[in-house]
């Protein structure tokens, strides 16, 4: 075939864009879908924010410092763009995510570099919202959308999921109508919305056929979800769980995050009939106390929680339970705080996040009285943190000398190595010999670290 030769000079050279994700995985999800339909307007993603020419901050309010790192952030990208004018070029600068949805137009009073803030809900419109910017316009789009924006967003591409790994997220349902009374979610991304059966098929599919090995199920209330099945009726998560067990080439599901509210029976079906979902649990609690509990509106004592948490581990007996806590919520005193360290010890948690409390403007706890001193949260923080690191300690090395299945995820980082996942979420480090990435391996653990596992094949 000839080849017909083409000038370089005839060839635009596509924009480039940098997205830095801050928060939880429904941002990672974001960031790649907001890439997406950047794609289709001719931007290729970069890894280097020296080569953009669009910056997005996809940012997360959910604690105080998450914030205050946005705006420091956009500081030092704003010496980047004034440095980029002066040479004559362009640098655009976005702020997506749920401190765009919080503050809005604040944004870009407090910081005038900025050119788009846009929230969770209108992702859809990013070209158009760049056409706007490109006419000189600041636009800041932050209403919840009537339209859906999962139908308005590009299908996933082959090429774009293959890139990404073998893993991926799945957002199935968002927003949240629980309101706890120190979390800004229900306002940064709104009430909940459960996407319908069909087109989460549709999206798991597409990644299956790209080669994606292990769906992750995304929602701020994952376990919540109740979307409209392809005969109208409505399904829940186990239902659909088994439906996406279907998808030939899928083999492992996980979802996160859940509400002990929320886990029905069918769900926890799925976790002793459904091979495919993987043993392993995330499902905060927050605290052992139940009267920081009620203050917090979680709306469940602790014994609900323990007697929940039996049901499930009699469904599979090899689950691995995760969580997140809060220490130092208005109120909470040395006995409380004791409750929920006499709560961890109960449960034994195999990993989880805990946190300081932060009070979040606009919500009901930062009115609360009581607030804890700062070094009082320090130190609670401090012994919490203690025992959850025995406990993961503990479990990682209950692995050693255990057989188990291995997803070979990517390379190592030491030369002649791959890392795969375990059921439960742990890096396992193996020569890069015994299988391709991909596959799904037996494995015998030989050794372990603080959270990876070494192994040999079995
Ligand atoms: N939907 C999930 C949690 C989403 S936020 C649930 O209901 O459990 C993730 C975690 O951040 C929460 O579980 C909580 O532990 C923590 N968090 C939320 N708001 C916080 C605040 N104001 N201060 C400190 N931690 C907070
Ligand atoms: Fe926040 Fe509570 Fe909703 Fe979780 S359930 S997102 S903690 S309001
Ligand atoms: Fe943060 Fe928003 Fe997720 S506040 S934790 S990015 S839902």
């Amino acid at each position: 075939m000839e080849q017909t030769p083409t000038l370089p000079t005839a060839r635009a050279t596509p924009k480039k864009v940098f997205v830095k994700t801050y928060g939880c995985q429904m941002n990672v999800y974001d960031s790649q879908r907001m890439t997406d339909a950047l794609a289709a307007d001719g931007y290729v993603a970069t890894e280097a924010i020296e080569d953009a020419d669009l910056v997005l901050l996809n940012t997360c309010h959910i604690r105080e410092k998450a914030a205050e790192k946005v705006y420091s952030e956009l500081g030092r990208i704003r010496d980047m763009k004034a440095e980029r004018e002066s040479n004559g070029g362009e640098l655009l600068i976005g702020v997506t995510g749920c401190v765009a949805q919080a503050e809005g137009s604040e944004i870009i009073r407090r910081a005038p570099s900025v050119d788009l803030v846009v929230g969770p809900q209108t992702y859809h419109r990013l070209p158009d919202v760049l056409t706007r910017v490109h006419r000189g316009e600041k636009v800041v789009e932050t209403e919840y959308a009537i339209e859906d924006k999962f139908e308005h967003l590009p299908k996933l591409s082959r090429a774009a999921v293959a890139k990404r790994g073998v893993t991926a997220f799945l957002t199935v349902q968002e927003g949240c109508d629980k309101f706890c009374t120190f979390c800004v979610v229900p306002y940064t991304r709104g009430s909940e919305v459960s996407r319908p059966v069909a087109q989460i098929v549709a999206e798991a599919e597409r990644l299956a056929d790209a080669g994606v090995r292990e769906v992750t199920l995304l929602g701020q209330n994952v376990n919540a979800w109740h979307g409209e099945g392809p005969d109208g009726s409505e399904w829940g998560l186990g239902r659909l769980l088994f439906r996406l067990a279907e998808i030939p080439g899928l083999a492992r599901l996980r979802y996160t995050t859940s509400h002990p509210r929320d886990m029905d029976d069918d769900l926890i079906a799925a976790h002793r009939d459904l091979g495919a979902l993987m043993p392993y649990l995330h499902l905060p609690v927050q605290s052992g106390s139940d009267r920081i509990l009620k203050a917090m509106n979680r709306r469940h004592t602790s014994a609900d929680y323990l007697r929940l948490l039996e049901r499930i581990r009699a469904a599979r007996s090899d689950i691995a339970m995760s969580g997140d806590f809060i220490v130092g919520f208005p109120g909470e005193t040395e006995a409380d705080f004791e409750d929920t360290l006499k709560m961890v010890r109960e449960v034994s948690y195999a990993s989880a996040f805990s946190f300081k409390y932060s009070p979040r403007p606009g919500t009901p706890g930062a009115e609360m009285d009581g607030h804890v001193a700062e070094p009082v949260k320090d130190e609670r923080l401090q012994r919490l943190q203690a025992l959850l690191g025995e406990q993961q300690q503990a479990f990682t090395n209950s692995m050693i000398g255990r057989t188990m299945s291995t997803l070979i995820e990517k390379p190592g980082r030491q030369p002649g190595q791959k890392v795969g996942r375990s059921p439960w979420l742990q890096p396992v480090i193996v020569d890069e010999k015994v299988a391709e990435i991909g596959d799904i391996i037996e494995v015998r653990i030989t050794n372990a670290g603080f959270n990876s596992l070494f192994a040999d094949p079995v």
